[in-house]
């Protein structure tokens, strides 16, 4: 796939985009379709438990879920330890996948806050609803969408986490307008994500291949902080950088773009 793609069924203005943004979706869900079916499959990044583990999330939030909600994890960092979500607060996560850290975000916020997944894979979601289920959170929904287009209301957040997501996304400004307009005033943007060390060449850029394995769309880490200024967030900080793919299959190639995972934060002014 060599050819700059200007046109997107849903896009942002003046945004040249390198893959065809559908094509791109249509790869990502065939990954992570697997990722969902074969939670014991090889894959070129770690997940599960013992991926939660490597990214210190709370041991006791972590033992108190069942396998169901964490098989499928399949995240970069710890978004969680950019901030403490607010007791009663509205989080969304933007491409929830099996549910992993929309469970956490349950716990942080309590009975009296609420969490709404979107992601556009179905068996994702298949095996997140039937975790909540499983678990019995009647805080917690799950909807199919795309992230370019949520289906949410205006200002329905308080909080938008994500993790690992928004790189797999090929028009990433779309993705913060729409994180944006979902926060309320004053709301908080705390993902995760990979970020680069040094520039992925042109051809790379081009190859749907290297971006479902979550290299050829990762920005570096000022690259992100300037697309999140420009999408209208203040007070931008970034977290310290994970290894994120150290001893995974992908390992060599991650470190070839000196790949890294990253925690963001910044606030709706
Ligand atoms: C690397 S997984 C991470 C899932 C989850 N955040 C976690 O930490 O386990 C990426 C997820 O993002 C979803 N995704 C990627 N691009 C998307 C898009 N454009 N719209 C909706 N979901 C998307 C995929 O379906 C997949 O479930």
């Amino acid at each position: 796939m060599s050819t700059t793609i200007t046109t997107d069924p849903t896009p942002t203005s003046e945004t040249e985009l390198l893959v065809d943004p559908a094509e791109l979706r249509a790869e990502v869900r065939d990954k992570y379709s697997e990722v969902a079916t074969n939670t014991e499959g090889e894959f070129h990044f770690h997940t599960g438990r013992r991926l939660a583990q490597m990214l210190d999330y709370p041991t006791n939030i972590l033992t108190g879920l069942p396998e169901s909600a964490v098989a499928s994890f399949a995240g970069v960092d710890n978004p969680f330890d950019h901030g403490r979500l607010p007791t009663g607060g509205r989080v969304l996560d933007l491409g929830s996948g099996g549910g992993f850290d929309c469970f956490v975000a349950a716990e942080l916020v309590g009975p009296t806050g609420s969490v709404v997944g979107v992601d556009m894979t179905p068996e994702m979601l298949t095996r997140a609803r039937r975790a909540a289920t499983e678990m019995g959170v009647p805080n917690v929904e799950f909807r199919e969408g795309i992230l370019e287009e949520l289906p949410v209301a205006d200002g329905s957040a308080d909080v938008v986490i994500s993790n690992g997501v928004i790189n797999l996304v090929a028009d990433k400004a779309k993705v913060l307008a729409e994180a944006h307009r979902s926060l309320r005033s004053g709301g908080v943007l705390q993902f995760a994500d990979i970020a680069v060390g040094v520039s992925v060449p042109e051809a790379a850029k081009c190859d749907i291949e290297l971006w479902t394995d979550c290299i050829a769309g990762g920005l570096s880490v000022d690259e992100w902080c300037e697309l999140i200024s420009a999408a209208g967030f203040t007070q931008i900080s970034v977290g310290l950088p994970t290894d994120t793919f150290g001893g995974a299959a992908g390992e060599s190639r991650a470190r070839s773009f000196e790949v890294f995972g990253h925690t963001f934060r910044a606030v709706k002014a």
